[in-house]
């Protein structure tokens, strides 16, 4: 399968040579797609579309900008819904020997001192990273911290990991879809108050050269602007399931062509009343496969109607959300009776629809079933003023606001192209979508039945 590898000047010579040759032939063929094609995944194919009409490998995007040969592709790749996923990490080392730009110390080890000179010391080195997909992010504790980390439990037992200075392994977020973001980064910590997100974006850019690609300079203002504008205007979601065939037909919307003609502003749809057009909060949030409900008049009915249930359940299955902080605190309700669509708010994206750190619990530890935290470090939290207590696997919003009602929140993520870019959530503890929707089951006393967890799996995985 193609891996996408960062264009160096002669390459990109080359490139521009294959690609006209490509293109004259294609087009004289009358088969020309100026669009990325469909990537196998595990359950169908991934797709994306660029509403620029072509997928421009000759932007800063694929460019090495730093000293240590990365470039965005190398964690952003469009095969695995332009993030990285364990086998194509795992088929990177064995063709380079552990060499490829992914494989650097600096936050794609486990530690950034540990031993990288032979390929056995490789393999334990990037351990976190070849199993789970995992980036080391080191952040130091914010000087006005509500909370002293008392203790620091590294299996890695990193130097660099300290009560100071923290690591959290956290999964490459995708870098498309971006124009339905509320906040950048699984902690919100590319957000200016009051700038854009497109802003948010540029600075995003700028800082991930700096840090993952190690460059002495940021990039330029004009190398970030096109960087954003390269991914604000790629669209990726599944295009095809093996047992529910095609995405966008008999009146499904699935696949990225539809998504990118999907509205969104911040607040479109959301639950805490801050749509800036007043409009109400529906929780019907999901409507790409309500025209498969209707039985037998559609070919492959039986995987078509599961993957309709799922979408139904997704909008409509009663959620007794408690003890989630950031939302029933928030909205000073001990219970609210939602469904998933209450915090996947967002139409046919799946994120927030406004920015909401919240904690479902995937920073707790010990973690509930069926996720698995092995590797991570476990840091414990004292809360000055209080006394309070927490063990968490990351201190998600908290590392960055200081706070400790902001301990183990994190953003809901959009949840498209889904099947191409397992494990889930931030830290990698799912390691499938039905090991989520369990997580779900268990977290929120669901009693779901096989069928409907099966629908609910169904549906995500056409996303
Ligand atoms: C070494 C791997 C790596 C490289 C290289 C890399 N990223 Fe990322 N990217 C990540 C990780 C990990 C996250 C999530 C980090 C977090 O939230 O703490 C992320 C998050 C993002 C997000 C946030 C998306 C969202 O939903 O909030 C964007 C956008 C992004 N990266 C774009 C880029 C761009 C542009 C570049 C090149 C300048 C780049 N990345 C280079 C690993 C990488
Ligand atoms: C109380 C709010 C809330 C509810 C209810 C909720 N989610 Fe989530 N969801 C989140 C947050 C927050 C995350 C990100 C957690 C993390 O990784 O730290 C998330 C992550 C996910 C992910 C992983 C995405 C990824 O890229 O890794 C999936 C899939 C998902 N949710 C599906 C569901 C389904 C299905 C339901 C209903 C059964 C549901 N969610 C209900 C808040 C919620």
């Amino acid at each position: 399968m193609t891996r996408f590898k960062i264009v160096t000047s002669r390459k990109t010579l080359y490139l521009c040579v294959a690609a006209f040759l490509g293109f004259t032939m294609a087009v004289l063929a009358g088969t020309f797609d100026p669009n990325l094609q469909d990537f196998p995944d595990p359950t169908g194919a991934v797709r994306t579309v660029s509403t620029t009409g072509s997928v421009d490998t000759t932007n800063p995007f694929f460019q090495s900008l730093g000293t240590n040969g990365r470039a965005c592709i190398s964690c952003h790749q469009p095969g695995d819904a332009w993030t990285v996923t364990p086998k194509h990490i795992r088929e990177r080392f064995e063709a380079s020997d552990g060499q490829d730009p992914i494989f650097r110390p600096v936050d794609g080890a486990n530690c950034p001192s540990a031993d990288v000179s032979t390929e056995e010391a490789r393999e334990h080195a990037y351990s976190m990273l070849l199993h789970k997909g995992l980036i080391r992010i080191s952040l130091a504790v914010p000087n006005n911290a509500e909370f002293e980390v008392t203790r620091v439990q590294d299996p890695h037992n990193c130097p660099e990991t300290t009560p100071q200075q923290l690591a959290m392994f956290r999964r490459p977020l995708p870098s498309t879809n971006l124009g339905f973001l509320s906040t950048v980064m699984w902690d919100g910590r590319e957000n200016a108050p009051g700038q854009s997100i497109n802003m948010d974006l540029m600075t995003q850019a700028k800082d991930a050269t700096l840090g993952h690609a190690q460059a002495a300079v940021a990039p330029t203002d004009l190398q970030a602007a096109q960087m954003v504008s390269f991914e604000l205007a790629l669209f990726t979601a599944q295009s095809r399931d093996h047992a529910a065939g095609k995405l966008n037909v008999h009146g499904a919307q699935g696949g990225p062509e539809a998504l990118s003609t999907q509205p969104f502003h911040i607040g479109i749809n959301d639950v805490l009343g801050h749509d800036p057009s007043g409009a109400p909060f529906d929780p019907n949030a999901f409507t790409i496969f309500k025209n498969w409900t209707d039985p037998d008049s559609i070919p492959r009915e039986e995987a078509r109607e599961s993957v309709a249930r799922g979408e139904k359940l997704f909008n409509t299955l009663p959620i007794p959300i408690t003890g989630v902080g950031g939302l029933n605190d928030a909205l000073n309700q001990p219970l609210i009776m939602g469904t998933c669509t209450t915090c996947h708010d967002a139409p046919n994206a799946g994120d927030h629809s406004v920015s909401l750190p919240i904690n479902i619990g995937i920073t707790d530890f010990p973690a509930l079933a069926p996720l698995d935290t092995r590797g991570l470090p476990v840091y414990t939290l004292v809360c000055k003023a209080t006394g309070q207590k927490f063990r968490v696997t990351d201190p998600g919003r908290a590392m960055i606001s200081g706070k400790c009602a902001d301990i183990g929140k994190t953003k809901g993520p959009i949840l498209r192209g889904l099947a191409a870019r397992a494990p889930y959530f931030h830290n990698g503890s799912a390691a499938t979508l039905a090991d989520v929707v369990s997580f779900y089951d268990v977290r929120f006393h669901l009693n779901l039945s096989e069928q409907e967890k099966a629908d609910l799996v169904a549906f995500l995985r056409s996303l």
